[in-house]
């Protein structure tokens, strides 16, 4: 879909549309084979990883969103730009008020920002990353605004299977 990493010229690049245009077939394939509802979408117009950026991404972002809203999926999740919620409050607030359907965001949002985007109705979910890996029983300790694991990043993405995702406790088991 990003500008800096599509080099195709067939139907499939140059044109934001045509950019765009696998991702939207792939959404409609695959609500045609197992209905709308249960098919939602994640994208992160904003992240610029491995020379993935876009010179445009709030159009790319609004683009999608709007040409989402013809096939009524589940939700359309979006990650933050700045991986702050604080310093980016205004950027997707476009593309929430475009799409039609749930809306989630992610990206460096605690309980109070979390609480805070849903109620100001800028999002209608929000998902979290590191702190459900170092909280399993996050919802629990949101509920009742528990203290939390910290996170260890040195052992993100770790193969070891009993170590980094497994064993981070749960409430009343912490030692
Ligand atoms: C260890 C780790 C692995 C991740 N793997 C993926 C992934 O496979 N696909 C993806 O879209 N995002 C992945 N993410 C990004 C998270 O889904 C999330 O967008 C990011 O952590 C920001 O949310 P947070 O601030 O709540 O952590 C990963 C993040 C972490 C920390």
């Amino acid at each position: 879909m990003k500008d800096q990493v599509n080099d195709r010229s067939d139907k499939y690049g140059g044109s934001l549309e045509n950019r765009c245009r696998f991702a939207l077939e792939i959404v409609e394939a695959v609500a045609n084979e197992i209905g709308s509802d249960r098919v939602g979408i994640r994208i992160s117009p904003f992240a610029n990883y491995n020379e993935s950026g876009d010179t445009n991404p709030s159009a790319l972002g609004l683009y999608m969103v709007e040409s989402l809203n013809k096939y009524d999926i589940a939700y359309c999740h979006i990650v933050e730009p700045m991986m702050k919620s604080i310093e980016c409050d205004e950027s997707l607030v476009p593309l929430r008020k475009a799409f039609k359907g749930t809306f989630i965001v992610v990206g460096g949002y605690d309980r109070e920002d979390g609480n805070r985007v849903v109620i100001e109705d800028r999002a209608d979910l929000v998902a979290y990353g590191r702190l459900f890996i170092s909280n399993p029983d996050l919802p629990k300790r949101f509920e009742l605004n528990a203290p939390l694991n910290k996170y260890s990043r040195e052992i993100f993405y770790t193969s070891n299977p009993v170590v980094g995702y497994t064993d981070y406790p749960i409430l009343g088991t912490m030692t």
